[in-house]
């Protein structure tokens, strides 16, 4: 098939990137120049693990530019993937997919034949269905369901292994207004063989948010768990096991630690919640699960004052600012609040990541980057909060090391080692 996708962020991008390795046409469209060139040259603009060779692999299926008149004339099925950050007042921010609506909808107007519209990107329910289709319906002068086809397709790619889940997936979930749309997506995800699941825009839309907030309350609930532990001298994750073989329960997303960051659970519950109380009602699990993500990386400070009661004036070593391995996304990372609170109390900060360094700078300029991990190690105190591989080979050199991430290994060679929840 020929697909267009409009935005290059790391859900476009893999999209098309694994549309185009399915043997597909695909064209990207992104407003970044520097993007739009290094896509057309088969490299990634983003890190992702396997992206690149599936680009360079399938440059000849695969095109990238600005131009929506091309895109949309030389594709069948569009897929809006752009992003939709929050706003100060914790609400989405919809101006970018309106944008793209709009953009879309003129050359689906000057277009002949019907076309097929995905939202892609994370919205509120009720959202396709009740501000993208009138976009669509004014710039298109056509209807949908009629000139043009409608559907909403969640995507449930976690990053660092998106291209993987992209071609694995437990489900597809297709929500669409009309049939025609829907029969050409499982066309489309034939060859992926997996449950695809047909419903309606608005559900395919909550389905998205009820998989991140129930994912993001179950670390959460392991972390209060944890804590509970953690003064009783008990292992979470003997009890994560425990409970975990139970199928109704299941072990993933149950690794306690300092709590989830990243550009999707803050951003999602944060629009659920701010949603639901303009609606005059109280989130209270999901409330409950921010809360405890807030106040659980402040515990590691907590541990840390049990060795060092005076911070002031001590260097703390930070190993880990990407808010999880394998990225270099530092977005809402558990790091923030941690370093944050050292610097409010004056404590000197060294920290060292793989990837993450550059985003991070951006947030705090001031603080000591280190160029490997080995020199975060001199310093009064080391903190974890990243689970890279290459820490746990590190030689601690009998520091005080306080552990948000479970790197048991780092206990061979600490002085003294505190886990979080364990
Ligand atoms: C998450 C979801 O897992 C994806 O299914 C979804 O598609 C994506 O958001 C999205 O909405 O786009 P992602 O943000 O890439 O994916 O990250 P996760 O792997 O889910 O991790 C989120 C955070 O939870 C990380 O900070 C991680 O360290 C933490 N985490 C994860 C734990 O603390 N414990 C766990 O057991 C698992």
């Amino acid at each position: 098939m020929n697909i267009s996708i409009i935005g290059t962020g790391y859900v476009g991008l893999v999209s098309g990137a694994c549309f185009a390795k399915l043997g597909n046409n695909v064209i990207c469209v992104d407003i970044d120049e520097n993007k739009i060139e290094k896509i057309n040259k088969g490299i990634s603009p983003i890190y992702e693990e396997g992206l690149d060779e599936i680009l360079s692999r399938n440059k000849d299926k695969i095109k990238a530019t600005a131009d929506y008149k091309f895109a949309i004339e030389n594709s069948d099925i569009t897929f809006i993937c752009v992003g939709t950050p929050s706003k100060s007042d914790l609400s989405l921010d919809l101006s970018y997919i309106k944008k793209a609506a709009e953009e879309v909808g003129k050359q689906v107007q000057k277009k002949h034949g019907w076309q097929l519209i995905v939202v892609k990107s994370t919205v509120l329910p009720g959202t396709t269905k009740d501000i993208i289709l009138p976009i669509l319906e004014k710039y298109s002068r056509k209807k949908a369901g009629a000139g043009f086809g409608l559907a909403m397709n969640p995507e449930f790619l976690k990053e660092g292994i998106a291209v993987k889940d992209f071609l694995e997936p437990d489900r597809i979930v297709i929500g669409s207004y009309d049939k025609k749309s829907s029969n050409i997506l499982k066309e489309l995800y034939k060859n992926l063989s997996r449950p695809i699941i047909e419903t309606t825009l608005s559900t395919a839309e909550m389905i998205k948010y009820a998989s991140n907030a129930f994912l993001a309350t179950k670390i959460s609930f392991i972390n209060e768990i944890g804590n509970m532990c953690k003064k009783l001298g008990i292992d979470t994750y003997e009890v994560a096991d425990g409970i975990g073989l139970d199928k109704r329960i299941g072990r993933a997303f149950l690794d306690s630690g300092i709590g989830w960051g990243g550009s999707c659970f803050p951003k999602d519950l944060d629009a659920l919640i701010s949603w639901y109380k303009k609606e005059n009602e109280k989130p209270e699990i999901i409330q409950s699960t921010v809360t405890i993500n807030e106040q659980q990386p402040l515990r590691l400070i907590k541990l840390l004052k049990k060795h060092i009661p005076q911070i002031n004036g001590k260097t703390i070593g930070i190993l880990g600012l990407a808010f999880k391995p394998n990225t270099d996304d530092a977005r809402e990372s558990r790091a923030i609040p941690i370093v944050k609170q050292l610097l409010i109390e004056k404590a000197n900060v060294k920290a060292y990541d793989p990837k993450a360094m550059n985003h991070f700078k951006k947030l705090f300029p001031d603080i000591i980057y280190c160029n490997n991990s080995k020199d975060v190690l001199d310093a009064d105190a080391v903190i974890i909060a990243t689970a890279w591989d290459e820490f746990k080979k590190l030689d601690y050199k009998g520091k005080i090391v306080i552990d948000g991430r479970r790197l048991l290994e780092a206990k061979k060679t600490a002085k003294t080692y505190e886990g979080v929840c364990w």
